[in-house]
């Protein structure tokens, strides 16, 4: 240590500490994902995510009212269809329960933003996120699929489309089926580094989208890499991505720092079902203090480097944020 060091005179008081902090978060930050499933049925708690709903559309309303009120600024959707099949009709059929929400949504909250997550594993009754054949997922007929898909959730009003699929060249195969329907205006946000994770968990109890056979470790990527998180942003830039998402967050901060010094996109972290079930259990314990501890968490991924975040914990900060909490 430099005999002129003197860190703690910049930590001397709050005032002070506000006054030098690098990272805030605001509620623009985040995005906030909803389960939207078909059918009448009242809503269901998400057993592994406490506080996280299944909702039917009639009581979809209600949730919004909330969501707006809470400053939340933009919402991703997850279907949950009341039948399943091979391709995944569900996905991309007009009435499809996504393509209904988003009218639903953008009628009753115009200025909400809708990004709809374009993807089949909700839809498929082998829970994959691509088509199957002996065993194998197939790349480029997937493609015709999600581009269906996405093409019919712009059409619904979809204000952002969100591939997850991991399919190759998905981001260049949406932009032209976008533009060519019209949608050149559409910007898509993709999934462009998302790893094969255990972190899923509890997600995949959410929006009932397990894989039925096998794993997904053949189109996403291996948790030990990180040249190949280079290569994927790389190729979804290229291909015409306007966002690209990094998924988990928590356990990938490195790869969002990376991502960040090399893109000049705005950067997604997606704080998954894990990290949230990980959280709320060790809350609801009295383990730790939950609000101080997920606002550390979502302090540290914009410190890495994410411009938004997709988080089930944004409604909470928007309570804490209210309160005067910043994440001390
Ligand atoms: C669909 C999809 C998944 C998640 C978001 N979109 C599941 C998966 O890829 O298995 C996970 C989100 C979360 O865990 O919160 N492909």
């Amino acid at each position: 240590m430099n005999q002129f060091d003197r860190h703690r005179r910049l930590r001397s008081s709050r005032a002070m500490r506000e006054l030098v902090r690098e990272t805030r978060l605001t509620m623009d930050d985040f995005i906030y994902p909803l389960f939207i499933k078909e059918g009448e049925e009242p809503k269901t708690e998400v057993p592994s995510m406490p506080g996280i709903f299944q909702f039917s559309l009639h009581e979809l309303k209600e949730e919004l009212e909330q969501i707006v009120a809470c400053g939340i600024q933009a919402v991703i959707l997850f279907g949950i269809p009341a039948h399943k099949d091979a391709v995944g009709t569900g996905a991309f059929h007009e009435h499809g329960i996504i393509q209904e929400a988003t009218r639903l949504i953008k009628e009753a909250y115009p200025e909400l933003l809708v990004v709809a997550d374009t993807c089949l594993c909700e839809f498929t009754d082998h829970g994959h996120c691509g088509l199957v054949e002996n065993g194998q997922i197939l790349n480029d007929a997937s493609l015709e699929i999600l581009v269906q898909t996405a093409v019919s959730q712009a059409e619904a009003g979809a204000d952002i489309i969100a591939p997850s699929n991991m399919m190759d060249g998905f981001v260049s195969a949406i932009r032209v089926g976008l533009d060519e329907a019209g949608f050149q205006d559409i910007p898509i946000m993709s999934y462009a580094v998302k790893y094969a994770s255990s972190f899923y968990g509890p997600f995949r109890d959410a929006a009932n989208g397990a894989p039925q056979f096998g794993d997904r470790k053949t189109y996403q990527m291996d948790p030990a890499n990180r040249m190949e998180a280079f290569r994927e942003a790389a190729s979804d830039e290229t291909e015409g991505a306007d966002f690209l998402i990094i998924k988990p967050a928590l356990s990938y901060l490195d790869i969002l720092r990376d991502i960040k010094n090399t893109s000049h996109l705005p950067l997604v972290a997606y704080n998954v079902s894990g990290e949230y079930a990980m959280v709320k259990a060790a809350g609801q314990n009295g383990w730790i203090d939950e609000e101080k501890i997920v606002l550390e968490m979502l302090l540290s991924m914009k410190r890495a480097g994410a411009d938004l975040i997709i988080s089930y914990f944004a409604k909470d900060v928007a309570n804490y944020l209210k309160k005067g909490g910043h994440g001390e």
